[in-house]
């Protein structure tokens, strides 16, 4: 992206007309298709509005790749049994399709619209006939009937906290108290409960991994005026996230949370999104990273926020900087040696 091009972005994403210009599809600067929406600093604007032509030269990606293919033997979940909530539509369904490639033996589907979960089981049931699906309808803000349902399952391996709504976006103090906290009900306390019942179940073996998938968002890293109170909760699930790898990471316990894509789905249409508005991810990004997630290969990523777009190659080779530094990709005061 050139300076001039930059130049035109920051004209064109001014945070205080972001709310509107998302409902009127208006970011588009000459040849640069953003594929975020709005943000505060320019750095961010070069990490998320990138051109399809960066995408190629940084393996910045949008579509699936062979690396996070759920078909590699590495990131095999054989027999295992995997409990993706909203997983019957949007995002959520592929990540149910690409555990089941990946050779999940159960996967269990938690909602509370019954039709797509039908809908879901039967196909995938179809395509992969060694994958049983269970299907339960409830929301997960009953955190006593998704205790009792987490439970009845008896062995769980990975569970992807993938629901989660944004209820009445708007400036954050034109939201009625109680639509900001039906935010944190559905994206932080439903989370919660499944992980507090995901945690007490006993391992399938001793030495064998559980994994803890949360789908946060990119919009955690900066201010898109009109998402306060779904970042918000985004946010404050992230760093639970955080919390949960210190206190039972030794446990065997792995958790990631991570930035899915900007892609089209039933949420993004609610926002009043247009199908060809914008250079959208497809929703089996996400699906293919959050199996690979669950592999070996990402064991140094536990405890931290990742983008699905960044290459995993990229990362392995950065593996030693991660690791090394327990600031690097959690949530954090950006400070560096300012108060020292
Ligand atoms: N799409 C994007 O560009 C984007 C960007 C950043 C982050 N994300 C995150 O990625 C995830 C998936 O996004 P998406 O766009 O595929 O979402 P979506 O189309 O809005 O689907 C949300 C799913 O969550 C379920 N759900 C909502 N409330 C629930 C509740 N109380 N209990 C149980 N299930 C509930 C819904 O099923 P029912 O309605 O049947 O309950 C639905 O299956 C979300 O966490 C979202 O925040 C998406």
């Amino acid at each position: 992206m050139t300076k001039k091009e930059v130049k035109q972005l920051e004209v064109v994403l001014q945070p205080q007309d972001a709310h509107k210009a998302l409902r009127k599809g208006s970011y588009q600067a000459g040849s640069v298709r953003t594929t975020a929406m709005a943000m505060d600093s320019r750095k961010t604007y070069i990490l998320a509005c990138r051109t399809r032509k960066e995408r190629r030269e940084r393996a910045f990606h949008g579509k699936p790749y062979p690396a996070i293919s759920p078909s590699r033997p590495e990131l095999s979940v054989k027999g295992q049994t995997v409990l993706i909530t909203g997983g019957a539509t949007g995002i959520g369904l592929q990540t149910s399709i690409a555990f089941a490639q990946a050779g999940a033996g159960r996967i269990v589907l938690l909602a509370r619209s019954k039709d797509p979960m039908m809908k879901a089981n039967e196909t995938i049931e179809a395509d992969y006939p060694e994958t049983e699906v269970l299907t339960y309808a409830v929301s997960i803000t009953d955190s006593e009937r998704v205790t009792e349902i987490v439970k009845g399952i008896g062995t769980l391996d990975i569970l992807v906290l993938n629901a989660a709504v944004m209820n009445a976006p708007g400036p954050v103090l034109d939201i009625d108290p109680e639509d900001t906290l039906e935010n944190f009900k559905v994206n932080v306390l439903g989370p919660l409960s499944l992980i507090k019942a995901f945690v007490s179940l006993p391992p399938r073996s001793a030495d064998a991994p559980r994994t803890i998938i949360y789908t946060s968002s990119a919009g955690i890293q900066f201010v898109l005026p009109g998402t306060g109170a779904y970042n918000a909760s985004k946010s404050a699930m992230t760093y639970l996230m955080r919390c949960i790898h210190e206190e039972h990471g030794e446990a065997g316990i792995r958790s990631f949370a991570f930035h899915p894509a900007f892609a089209y789905t039933d949420g993004a249409k609610s926002l009043g999104l247009q199908p060809d508005q914008f250079d959208y991810d497809s929703t089996d990004l996400p699906a293919h990273y959050a199996v690979w997630l669950c592999s070996a290969e990402a064991e140094f990523l536990r405890g931290r926020f990742v983008w699905a777009r960044w290459d995993v190659e990229e990362l392995q080779a950065k593996k030693e900087v991660i690791v090394n530094d327990p600031t690097q990709l959690r949530i954090a005061l950006v400070q560096d040696k300012l108060m020292e």
